[in-house]
């Protein structure tokens, strides 16, 4: 099969690299990529916002299947033009992904479908928005509806904070178009991991669980970044819980998609919060997640090209899905003054990394001379696998040892909040165990 992936980031070079291993693959180009992809297929410098030139580079290269990495070219309806130009696209039609790209609609889809998420009320009109201020006791999160880059959810401490916020983003044109409508939320309190899940519209198939690490610096301190790591499978999301996401967050989004007449063909990203009073969701993506990714993806055993194929033709149910046993960990690593004052054109030096390990290129390119540099925040995911996970953890950060940038700044405590969980105890034996057996079965089930 002739495969294009569309993307650049650390998300894409590990679903390239994926792809490149699969038998079924003949040739693998990827627009626009970066030097990380350039070692698993061919970059191709498409611009992805012209429908008609991918579908035109599509038919003259013989495309069979396109996998699309990214939000924004999904909300744009990449998935549309493709597949009414006759070409397979693993990722979801426009009116699907508005699941990542409206929070407004994410928010009023679960609640007529009875996914468990936090009271929230959207608004176009500040008066109304200001007036609900007034009316709610909770503590809030304010949210741009739509795609602001992952910078659109703000955290007032004070209602007076909450207010300007509103102000900045129903009037004053704070995220453009993304912030003409708000979502006004519950803040919810707990731990966070992230639960994605293969669909081809009418039967899911979860993956491992995964737990991003978004802040800057150790213990979670420091703002908010694109994501800092990731490591899976996530201990925290037991059996139970992970039979919990999938009766009452997988199931019913993928159906509620299908009833509405938007089936979802891709992957189906929900990030979960386990709060006191049970699981809760806080968004859906309509794709891969990154840096999640980059640790789950190691994990798989099946053939990616397999699974895709087998969603874009409708025909999940057939399909078995296997994970190897063990855990990996990726640490990115960033450039110097991210995510405030991103630094760039740094020199990256690589040396030999230990075996199951990879380094998944994010923000690099190659310069005048050829030579590697940085070009991005978060410039490298350094990705390592294990029969364990501090086998994973220790591996990952020997690789990380063997790299050197100008600047370079990284978490030294990726997945240390698993590390001392006791997994039989907390049920993650039990849950590996019916990973393989109960939950397969499970993603078999048609909805
Ligand atoms: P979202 O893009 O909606 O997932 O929000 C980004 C981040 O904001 C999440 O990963 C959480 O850390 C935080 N967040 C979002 N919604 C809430 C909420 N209702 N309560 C507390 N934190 C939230
Ligand atoms: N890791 C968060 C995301 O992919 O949106």
């Amino acid at each position: 099969m002739k495969i294009l992936i569309i993307g650049s980031g650390g998300r894409e070079h590990a679903m390239a690299w994926k792809v490149a291993q699969s038998p079924r693959l003949t040739k693998l180009y990827i627009a626009p990529g970066n030097p990380g992809t350039a070692q698993c297929g061919e970059n191709v410098a498409l611009n992805v916002h012209d429908h008609a030139a991918v579908i035109r580079f599509c038919r003259e290269k013989q495309i069979n299947l396109v996998i699309v990495g990214p939000e924004a070219p999904l909300a744009d309806g990449i998935a549309d033009a493709l597949t009414g130009a006759g070409i397979r696209c693993f990722g979801p039609s426009q009116a699907a992904a508005q699941i990542e790209s409206s929070k407004a609609f994410a928010k009023n889809f679960m609640a007529r479908h009875q996914v468990p998420t936090a009271r929230f009320a959207t608004f176009r009109r500040l008066s109304d928005a200001l007036a609900y201020l007034g009316q709610v006791e909770y503590p809030l999160v304010i949210k741009a509806s739509g795609l602001a880059a992952g910078k659109g959810v703000i955290l007032p401490e004070t209602k007076a904070e909450a207010e300007s916020v509103l102000r900045e983003m129903l009037e004053g044109g704070a995220f453009g178009a993304a912030g003409s409508e708000v979502v006004i939320e519950e803040r919810l309190t707990g731990v966070e991991v992230s639960l994605m899940a293969f669909t081809d519209g009418k039967t899911v198939a979860p993956m491992l669980a995964a737990q991003d690490h978004k802040r800057i610096f150790d213990d979670d301190q420091g703002p908010n970044t694109g994501g800092m790591g990731a490591y899976a499978p996530a201990p925290i999301l037991t059996a139970e819980l992970m039979d919990e996401a999938f009766e009452s967050v997988l199931k019913p989004a993928v159906s509620g998609l299908w009833l509405e007449g938007n089936p979802f063909v891709g992957v189906l990203y929900a990030g979960l919060m386990l709060t006191p009073d049970g699981l809760r969701v806080l968004e859906f993506n309509c794709r891969f997640g990154d840096p999640e990714t980059q640790a789950v993806l190691p994990l798989l055993a099946t053939d990616l090209v397999e699974i895709a194929k087998a969603c874009v033709d409708g025909k999940l149910v057939e399909t078995e899905i296997r994970w190897k046993a063990g855990a990996a960990v990726s640490v990115v690593l960033s450039a110097k003054g991210y995510p405030e004052k991103t630094q760039t054109g740094q020199l990256i030096s690589i040396g030999v990394l230990p075996e199951s390990a990879v380094c998944f290129h994010a923000g690099t390119k190659a310069n005048a001379d050829g030579r590697l540099v940085t070009s991005g925040g978060r410039v490298l995911g350094v990705t390592a696998w294990a029969q364990t996970l501090p086998m994973a953890v220790e591996s990952a950060y020997a690789a990380v040892g063997q790299i050197q940038f100008d600047g370079m700044q990284y978490r030294k405590d990726i997945a240390r909040q698993a590390l001392f969980t006791d997994l039989k105890a907390d049920g993650c034996a039990k849950r590996k165990s019916g990973f393989e057996s109960g939950w397969l079965r499970k993603a078999e089930k048609r909805i």
